[in-house]
């Protein structure tokens, strides 16, 4: 299922589009020399190993060997097809891909992903349209009025009005020819239990709706303006609307979260325009999920290493809870997390209005850290008679024994040994049993699978394929001639016709080896347009890798590597010959056979040699 973008637009894009401006917008990133390093957006890790060439227009990162374009930057980063990459940067960098010159055909093979973001365009339209020309959408407006939200806000947030009625949005997608099946899959209408058809989803209802990074509307939000129930009503997840990696907002949040190095978290759409019209734009909201670790994997590439993630909640209660239920998640992604608490009775939305800016302030900056935070909720509820403390200590061990860093472990401990006044080495004693437990639990992954995605995993462990293919003599140095092809075409004519690929025992990077030999422009071509041909994820990791690294070729280092290369090979395979023979003698046939297979695997046996050995 791909959607069609002519050859030429492909390669507008290509050399429009700059990897160093497109992965910013995700990744600070630092410039040393020549390349841009930064905090690898796949994987959890505290220094960077990320690394981004503007000169190849490839990135790769160090840590977890992920590598590839631009193209294959956002693919992997937003989990979407190549032709939807093609497209965003398109828009972004303002390219007209003819979309009506397609023919029939490959407007069907459009992909689903596409649709579904046309019909939610439309759909958001269509309730924009009725907050501000139907005459019902007079109340929606009235009610954003009585709740203090101005002009600017409900722009920026391009808020709507579904209209009172079951079929408003159904007759306005029929009208338009527009697949129902279509729009059902959207989350918009609802197919009817009893008849056959369908219903609107979202009925008398003001509507948020909810973009991802590229300002692509992927879900929406709908509040009753009275008191009827639920009070809040929201689309399903869709192949384009994942709740566990988006966050109302984020849209807007994202820059201000850069320049800030850090970002509030609150939990309803009111809090979160609220914050925003308060000039706090460095906010987003998780809207009624918990925070899961891609949420604050996406934040922590925005806030930056250092930067703070701060949970606003409502209430004590509120927030222990919700501490409770993420701090592993922020002691695992070592992120400095803080929490303010309002006031009883009040969320941020009212807090805001009621008290104002200042006063959001004065809490911000008496942010507690999570921990002690806890500790303090602890000694309230509990009490400090010796019931109390031992209670106090046991709910205390599990968030403790999840630090990471030993030194910050050790100064909660202390904290909580001075609070509850009970000697340091008692608690302390307490968590190590715990700790050791835990680490032996975490010695791999520090994030869930299911954040690694499909096939990544692979990728998240690069030691482990790097140990099976690249290290060892062999590997080291077709890696290097490898790297060599890449970076410095010139000597593609010599590996060619010293057939230097045939003495590859690396399949994978033989195979690369040969898709560059394969180009009749290599040297007019960059590594990033190889990552574009190979379509193998992990042989772009590799392409990536191998092109990154700087390296300085001249003519005759080059040639002295080829040659090592080919005089060890020949050497091995004149031992191994050497062996065989004696093997053959002495009549030893087990060992032949392995020697045999030796000699195989090392790619240099032709079926006449074999014979003519065995003779
Ligand atoms: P709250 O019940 O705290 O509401 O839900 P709120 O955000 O203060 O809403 P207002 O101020 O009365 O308008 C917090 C968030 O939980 C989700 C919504 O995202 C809401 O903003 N929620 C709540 C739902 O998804 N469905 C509901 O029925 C209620
Ligand atoms: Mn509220």
């Amino acid at each position: 299922m791909t959607i069609y973008i002519p050859e030429d637009k492909i390669s507008e894009i290509k050399n429009t589009a700059n990897i160093v401006e497109v992965v910013s917008e995700v990744v600070i990133l630092k410039k040393t020399g020549k390349n841009y390093i930064g905090l690898c957006p796949f994987h959890s890790e505290k220094t960077p190993s990320f690394t981004v060439s503007q000169e190849k227009q490839i990135f790769y990162c160090f840590g977890c060997a992920a590598g590839g374009n631009v193209f294959s930057f956002l693919m992997k980063h937003d989990g979407i097809s190549f032709p939807d990459a093609a497209k965003i940067l398109a828009r972004r960098y303002g390219i007209d891909i003819p979309v009506r010159t397609m023919s029939p055909e490959q407007k069907q093979r459009m992909s689903q992903r596409e649709n579904l973001l046309a019909v939610n365009r439309q759909a958001m339209g269509f309730f924009r349209k009725q907050l501000l020309d139907a005459v019902s959408g007079k109340r929606a407006m009235g009610y954003l009025k009585k709740r203090g939200i101005n002009k600017e806000i409900f722009d920026n947030f391009n808020l709507g009005y579904a209209l009172q009625g079951w079929d408003n949005l159904l007759s306005f997608f029929k009208k338009k020819n527009i697949s129902l099946a279509l729009v059902e899959k959207a989350g918009l209408i609802v197919p009817r239990k009893e008849k056959s058809g369908y219903y609107d989803r979202f009925r008398d209802r003001l509507i948020f709706p909810i973009f991802d990074l590229n300002m692509q509307a992927i879900g929406f939000g709908g509040r009753v303006m009275d008191d009827s129930m639920p009070k809040y009503l929201n689309s399903p997840e869709t192949p384009v609307y994942n709740k566990s990696r988006s966050l109302y907002g984020l849209n807007l949040a994202k820059m201000k979260c850069r320049e800030n190095g850090r970002v509030y978290i609150v939990e309803g759409y009111f809090d979160l325009l609220a914050l925003h019209q308060h000039g706090f734009q460095n906010s987003v909201a998780t809207l009624g999920t918990s925070l899961t670790p891609e949420h604050v994997q996406i934040l922590k590439g925005f806030v930056g290493k250092d930067g703070k993630i701060i949970l606003v909640f409502d209430s004590d209660d509120a927030g222990i809870k919700a501490v409770l239920r993420s701090i592993g998640i922020f002691m695992r992604m070592e992120v400095d997390a803080r929490i303010i608490v309002l006031p009883e009775g009040y969320d941020p939305d009212s807090f805001l209005f009621e008290f104002g800016y200042e006063s959001f302030v004065d809490r911000d900056s008496n942010a507690r850290s999570l921990m002690s935070f806890l500790i303090d909720s602890a000694v309230k509820k509990h009490g400090l008679s010796i019931e109390g403390k031992i209670r106090i200590i046991s709910e205390m061990k599990g968030p403790l024994s999840s630090i990471k860093d030993n030194i910050k472990r050790s100064l909660y401990i202390k904290e909580l040994a001075e609070c509850v006044n009970i000697d340091e080495s008692a608690v302390l004693e307490k968590i190590r049993k715990l700790s050791v437990r835990n680490r032996d639990k975490a010695i791999r992954p520090t994030m869930p699978n299911s954040f690694l995605g499909r096939g990544q995993n692979k990728a998240a462990f690069p030691d482990k394929i790097q140990e099976k293919s690249f290290q060892g003599k062999w590997g080291r140095l077709e890696r290097q001639i490898i790297a060599m092809m890449l970076q410095f075409p010139q000597i593609l004519s010599e590996i060619s016709e010293r057939n230097i690929l045939n003495l590859f025992e690396n399949t994978v990077l033989k195979s690369i080896g040969q898709v560059l030999l394969k180009q009749k422009d290599y040297s007019e071509m960059q590594a990033s347009d190889i990552i574009n041909i190979i379509e193998d994820k992990e042989q772009k990791n590799i392409v990536a890798s191998l092109a990154i690294e700087e390296d300085k070729w001249d003519y005759e280092a080059c040639i002295g590597i080829i040659t090592r290369f080919e005089s060890i090979r020949k050497k091995n395979e004149k031992k191994l010959i050497e062996k065989i023979k004696v093997a053959e003698k002495e009549n030893d046939l087990e060992l032949l056979s392995k020697l045999l297979r030796q000699k195989q695997k090392l790619a240099l046996l032709t079926e006449k040699k074999k014979m003519t050995l065995l003779r």
